[in-house]
């Protein structure tokens, strides 16, 4: 039976959604938005309202997905911005608050080329499943769309199963 594998991800101004678009696109899987009405069509200042509530309310903070149900995924991306020096609130609450027991974790990053220790730090706060690698983005606003096809091929062939 063919494994079965998900991409989840946060993006406030959309450079990990499409990176996490063109994960699944390549690997032909499912695809699910962390707090969808994120979404940066709606306005700069809108976008910047809800990074600041976001960060401020980080240990209260609820996302849209809390408790879905991973069982039937062997594997699944999860994928995150880079503030201020680590993974966003959603992606932490997801951790927080998901039973990933059973998957295979790999973790991806966008960021604006100073992560520092981002990867370490999501890896030492996954509270279940498998980590088993991560996959690292910069600067993917001043990417070309080729640009990204590769990159992700380049990165993801370390993971194809
Ligand atoms: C509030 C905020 C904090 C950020 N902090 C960092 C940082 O510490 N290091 C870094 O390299 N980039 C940082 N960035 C840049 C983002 O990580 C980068 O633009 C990312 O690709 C945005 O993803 P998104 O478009 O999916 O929201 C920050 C951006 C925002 C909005």
């Amino acid at each position: 039976m063919p494994k079965k594998e998900l991409v989840i991800y946060h993006s406030a101004t959309g450079n990990t959604e499409k990176i996490a678009k063109e994960i699944a696109s390549q690997i032909d899987c499912d695809l699910l938005k962390i707090n969808k009405n994120d979404n940066p069509t709606q306005g700069r200042v809108s976008i910047v309202v809800k990074i600041v509530k976001q960060i401020i309310q980080r240990n209260q903070f609820k996302t849209d997905l809390n408790n879905i149900d991973l069982s039937s995924y062997n594997r699944i991306y999860i994928g995150s911005p880079c503030w201020f020096y680590t993974y966003t609130p959603p992606i932490e609450q997801f951790l927080k608050t998901t039973d990933y027991h059973n998957n295979e974790v790999v973790f991806f990053l966008t960021h604006g080329g100073g992560p520092r220790k981002t990867i370490e730090k999501f890896k030492a706060s996954m509270i279940d499943g498998k980590y088993i690698g991560y996959m690292d983005f910069e600067n993917v606003n001043k990417m070309r769309e080729e640009d990204i096809k590769k990159e992700v091929n380049n990165q993801l062939i370390h993971f194809k199963q």
